[in-house]
């Protein structure tokens, strides 16, 4: 188990690709702190991993709230004593073209995915840097790379993320802390489910692989990048799309 004696933050893992990471890190032997919104559902996916020999704590964080993650991290470190790794996987959609884009639709997703991660990636660097450790991962998008008609508010916080881990990664590098970028292509979750199914059809004749991405090809990346001698990779984006993006 490469993981054992690691502590794992991990936000928006209640379901999804957060969820998948969560059960992977947990399954080489990390403890996983299970934030996200829904505290319910972080719940139930915290009670899945105790129930298989591992160690979780469910937290209810909304990643928009700098104060719920000051109080977040707090709790995560009196509980384990440290964080090891942290994966900035909360992230939502408000899609719309731009001339019909609202300001709140604008400002509630940046809020969300890129504020959210600087928030957290601060809040975690404080304790990496005294241990001299850490593993941060930021979960981007391929449309950060391609762009994406009705999405300019979320391929701006997709891309921006990838400036945003090369220049964490550039200040943090001398600590031990590496901070690199997984870019996701089409993954099948609750944030997928709900596109048309001629457009789902279209997308999947633009995969080379021929198939959507399942969370835990995404997962299995995140946990790579998460271990110890992994440590020469930083400020990098790992693409995970089946080959839609080359
Ligand atoms: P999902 O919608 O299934 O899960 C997102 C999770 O984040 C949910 O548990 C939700 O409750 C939580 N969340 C939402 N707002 C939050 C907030 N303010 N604070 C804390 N938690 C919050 O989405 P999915 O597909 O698992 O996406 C995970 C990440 O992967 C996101 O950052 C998304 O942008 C990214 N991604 C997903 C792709 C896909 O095809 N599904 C492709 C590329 C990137």
């Amino acid at each position: 188990m490469k993981l054992q004696n690691d502590v794992a933050f991990v936000t928006g893992a209640a379901q999804g690709i957060g969820k998948a990471i969560a059960l992977a890190l947990a399954k080489e032997g990390a403890c996983v702190i299970i934030s996200d919104i829904n505290f319910e559902a972080a719940e139930e996916t915290s009670k899945e991993i105790d129930s298989s020999g591992n160690t979780s704590l469910a937290l209810r964080l909304d990643v928009s709230d700098p104060k719920g993650i000051e109080d977040a991290f707090d709790v995560a470190i009196k509980k384990f004593g440290k964080i090891d790794i942290l994966v900035n996987n909360a992230g939502i959609t408000k899609d719309n073209l731009i001339i019909r884009m609202k300001e709140e639709e604008w400002d509630t997703v940046l809020a969300v995915n890129l504020k959210g991660t600087f928030l957290c990636t601060k809040a975690a660097v404080k304790t990496m840097s005294k241990q001299r450790y850490g593993r941060i991962i930021n979960i981007s998008s391929v449309v950060a790379f391609m762009g994406n008609a009705g999405q300019v508010n979320y391929v701006a916080s997709k891309a921006a993320i990838v400036g945003f881990t090369k220049s964490v990664a550039r200040e943090y590098a001398s600590r031990g802390i590496t901070v690199n970028a997984v870019a996701p292509g089409f993954i099948e979750t609750a944030m997928t489910q709900v596109l048309p199914e001629s457009l789902k059809e279209e997308m999947k004749r633009q995969i080379p692989i021929g198939r959507f991405g399942f969370p835990e090809d995404v997962a299995n990346v995140v946990k790579f990048l998460s271990y110890k001698d992994s440590g020469y990779i930083t400020g990098q984006v790992i693409h995970v799309n089946g080959g839609m993006y080359m």
